[in-house]
C-alpha cells in the first residue's frame, strides 16, 4: 500500500481512519497544542554542512548505544494503548519495528502482555522479506538490502506507580523477555491538560476494555482486572530505587523527560557506573506548552552531555529531522505519532512499510550529505539557519 511519507500528511490521513475521540487522543496534545507543532518546526531551524570530499559510496545506519551495536539509531517511542489503533495492538507494531531493524519501547500502559510483544519483535527481526504477505516490490527489495542488519533493541517504559510491587514485577518480566533498557518517565507528576479528551469524556482505559473484550485477546501489560490502582502514579519518584532495581536486573536505566541542565545534573548524581541515560523529551507536547522544544533542549544540553549517549524524541516528522537530531548529539531518535498514524492507516503492513521507508531514506540522506554513518557527522557541521541571512554555530 502507499503510505503518505511526511508526518503531517500521514497524520491528516490517519485521523480519518479513527473516530474523533481516538484521533484526538493519539494526535492531540496539551493546552493549545502549540508545543506539538513547535517540536516539528524546531528541527527545521538547522542545516548541516556536507562532507562531499570524503563521501563514502553509501552510508550505513549502524550505530552504537551504551557500547552495543544497533543497526539503526531509530526506536519506536512508548505509546500507550495501541490496540485502539489496530486490533493487532502492540505485538503488531513491535513486529513492524523488528522487520525494519528499529528498536521498540513497550509502554507501561501497553494493552498486551510483554511476552507477546517480545515474541512479535523477535519474529519481525528474523522473518524473510518473502514471507511478509502484501509487501510491495520496492519495500521487499529495500528489506532484502537490510539482510543481516536488523538488530534493534526492545526497551521498557516505566511509570512509577503507588504499588511498588507492580513496578518490580514489570521490571522482572521485562528482564525475562529480554528488554535491554528501562526508561522511567519523569515528566508526568500530573497528566497535562488535554482538553479534547475531556470534552469527549474519553478514557483510553475504558476503550481498551471494550476492544480487548470484543476480541477476546490476552490482557494488558499492567495485569488483569484493569485496576486503576495498578496504574495510579506515585506522588513522588523514587529515582534511586529505580536505578537500583534496573542494575539488579542487568537493565540499563534511562530517565525520560530530561529537558534542562538542572535535571541533567540531578540525574548525574545517580550516575554510578553504569550511567543513567537521558531521554530528551517533552512527551510530544502532551504536558505543557511552556516547555522547550526538544530541538532547543538538545542544542542547549549537548555540550553538557560530553559525548555521552542520549535519546531524543518529539516532532521527528521525516528522516531529515532525525539526521538533525543525530547531528546535534542524539545517539538514538524515537518516533511516536507518525508511526502510530501509519498503524492506524493500514495496520501492520502500513507500519512496516513506513518504517522500512524511513530507515532507507535516513541512509540516503546521510549519503547525500557525505557522511558514512550517523556518528560521523561532526558537531561543527551543524548550523542554526538564521532567517536574517547569516548562519551561526549552535
Ligand atoms: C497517544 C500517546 C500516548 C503516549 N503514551 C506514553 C506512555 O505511555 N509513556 C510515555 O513515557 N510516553 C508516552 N507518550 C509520549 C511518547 O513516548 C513520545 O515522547 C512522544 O509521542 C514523541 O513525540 P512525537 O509523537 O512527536 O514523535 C505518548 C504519546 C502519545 C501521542
Amino acid at each position: 500500500m502507499t503510505v503518505p511519507w511526511l508526518a503531517r500528511d500521514l497524520i491528516a490521513e490517519a485521523v480519518g481512519h479513527l473516530d474523533e475521540p481516538a484521533a484526538d487522543y493519539f494526535f492531540g496534545a496539551a493546552d493549545r497544542g502549540e508545543l506539538m507543532q513547535r517540536n516539528y518546526q524546531g528541527w527545521q531551524r538547522f542545516s548541516i554542512a556536507p562532507a562531499y570530499l570524503s563521501r563514502p559510496p553509501r552510508a550505513s545506519s549502524g550505530t552504537t548505544f551504551l557500547g552495543r551495536h544497533l543497526d539503526t539509531p531509530l526506536v519506536v517511542a512508548p505509546v500507550a494503548f495501541q490496540s485502539i489503533l489496530d486490533p493487532a495492538g502492540e505485538p503488531g507494531l513491535a513486529f513492524a519495528a523488528g522487520v525494519a531493524g528499529f528498536g521498540y519501547t513497550i509502554s507501561t500502559r501497553s494493552s498486551r502482555r510483554l511476552s507477546a510483544i517480545s515474541d512479535a519483535f523477535e519474529l519481525g527481526q528474523c522473518i524473510d522479506a518473502a514471507e511478509i504477505d502484501g509487501l510491495d516490490e520496492d519495500h521487499r527489495t529495500l528489506l532484502e538490502s537490510f539482510a543481516g542488519q536488523r538488530h534493534g533493541e526492545l526497551w521498557l517504559q516505566v511509570y512509577q506507580t503507588k504499588d511498588h510491587d507492580f513496578v518490580s514485577q514489570l521490571l522482572d518480566t521485562g528482564a525475562e523477555v529480554g528488554v535491554k533498557a528501562a526508561a522511567l518517565t519523569i515528566d508526568t507528576p500530573y497528566l497535562g491538560a488535554r482538553y479534547r479528551d475531556r470534552i469527549h469524556g474519553f478514557s483510553p482505559m475504558d476503550r481498551i476494555k471494550e476492544v480487548l473484550t470484543s476480541q477476546d485477546q490476552d490482557g494488558p501489560a499492567f495485569g488483569d482486572g484493569f485496576s486503576r490502582e495498578a496504574i495510579d502514579q506515585a506522588t513522588e519518584l523514587d529515582l534511586d530505587g529505580f536505578v537500583h532495581d534496573c542494575h539488579e536486573r542487568g537493565i540499563n536505566p534511562i530517565f525520560k523527560g530530561v529537558l534542562s541542565l538542572v535535571d541533567l545534573e540531578a540525574m548525574r548524581e545517580r550516575a554510578t557506573p553504569p550511567p543513567v541515560t537521558p531521554w530528551i523529551s517533552n512527551h510530544g507536547g502532551r504536558q505543557s506548552d511552556l516547555l522547550p522544544t526538544t530541538a532547543e533542549a538538545l542544542s542547549l544540553l549537548r555540550d553538557s552531555l560530553g559525548g555521552g549517549d542520549c535519546i531524543v524524541d518529539g516532532g521527528i516528522g521525516d528522516p531529515t529531522d532525525a539526521v538533525c537530531a543525530l547531528a546535534l548529539g542524539a545517539s538514538v531518535v524515537a518516533i511516536g505519532r507518525p508511526v502510530m498514524a501509519a498503524y492506524a492507516l493500514g495496520g501492520v503492513l502500513a507500519a512496516t512499510e513506513y518504517l522500512i521507508e524511513f530507515r532507507s531514506q535516513l541512509v540516503r540522506q546521510l549519503t547525500i550529505l557525505g557522511y558514512a554513518s550517523p556518528r560521523q557527522i561532526e558537531p561543527r557541521a551543524v548550523r542554526l539557519r538564521l532567517e536574517q541571512g547569516r548562519a551561526a554555530d549552535v
